[in-house]
């Protein structure tokens, strides 16, 4: 059973990547000149991403978000024969000024003015997130950038949420968390965070331990979630 609201929350605490930010904007961009395979490109490019976090987290073979977003991108242009340097270089580049979602930028301000405390958590690398903050011009409406370069490890390990309850100074059940990413929703769920998972794409969830304790289409209802209107 889904709660309907989220009680006694102190601060909100947004993934970025696909649940703030629309990574396939990126490959957007450039869609005429990819071609019809721009949308296979895009995902093979998001997937291997991830995929290499985690495999590195595995073999104890950390390095920041912008390498693994370089290298993934390298191997998934090579995948879809792209090989083009000036386009993983223009594609990098618009990593750096990704559109936002449609609501977001409204959804932030209205839990700014109440009060709320906001930080973004996330795998990217703090200049990776600092530009794609400014750029969106969400500077104001985030008190807290907080990247995983600070522990070293990325998402879902607990050390990488702990930061954030260990920055924002208040307990981890007094904390809401939002992803759009199943497996980081199922993650913080299951580190202690009150849990909304952002399901944008309309995708079943995943069986994994951790179970988010309210699921959205997109962030358009989450203040009303914490009793904001
Ligand atoms: C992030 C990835 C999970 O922003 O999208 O942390």
């Amino acid at each position: 059973m889904k709660e309907q609201h989220f009680t006694d929350i102190k601060a909100c605490v947004f993934d970025a990547y696909g649940t703030l930010f629309d990574v396939h904007s990126a490959v957007g961009k450039f869609r005429d000149e990819i071609g019809p395979r721009y949308a296979e490109l895009s995902m093979a490019w998001r997937t291997r991403q991830l995929e290499y976090t985690w495999l590195r987290s595995l073999m104890g073979e950390h390095c920041d978000f912008w390498q693994i977003t370089s290298d993934a991108l390298t191997v998934s242009l090579a995948a879809n024969n792209l090989n083009n340097s000036q386009l993983h270089d223009r594609l990098m580049q618009a990593y750096l000024s990704l559109d936002t979602f449609a609501e977001v930028k409204q959804v932030l301000t209205l839990l700014k003015r109440s009060g709320m405390q906001t930080a973004i958590l996330t795998n990217g690398s703090p200049s990776m997130i600092k530009a794609a903050v400014v750029s969106a011009g969400l500077d104001a409406l985030i008190d807290h950038q907080l990247s995983v370069e600070s522990v070293g490890v990325f998402k879902p390990d607990a050390r990488v949420y702990q930061l954030a309850v260990d920055t924002l100074g208040v307990d981890k059940e007094q904390i809401s968390f939002q992803s759009s990413n199943a497996w980081d929703a199922a993650g913080a769920a299951h580190f202690g965070f009150r849990v909304a998972w952002i399901n944008r794409y309309a995708q079943p969830q995943e069986a994994l331990p951790g179970n988010p304790q309210a699921e959205l289409k997109d962030l358009s209802n989450f203040p009303a979630l914490l009793g904001i209107c």
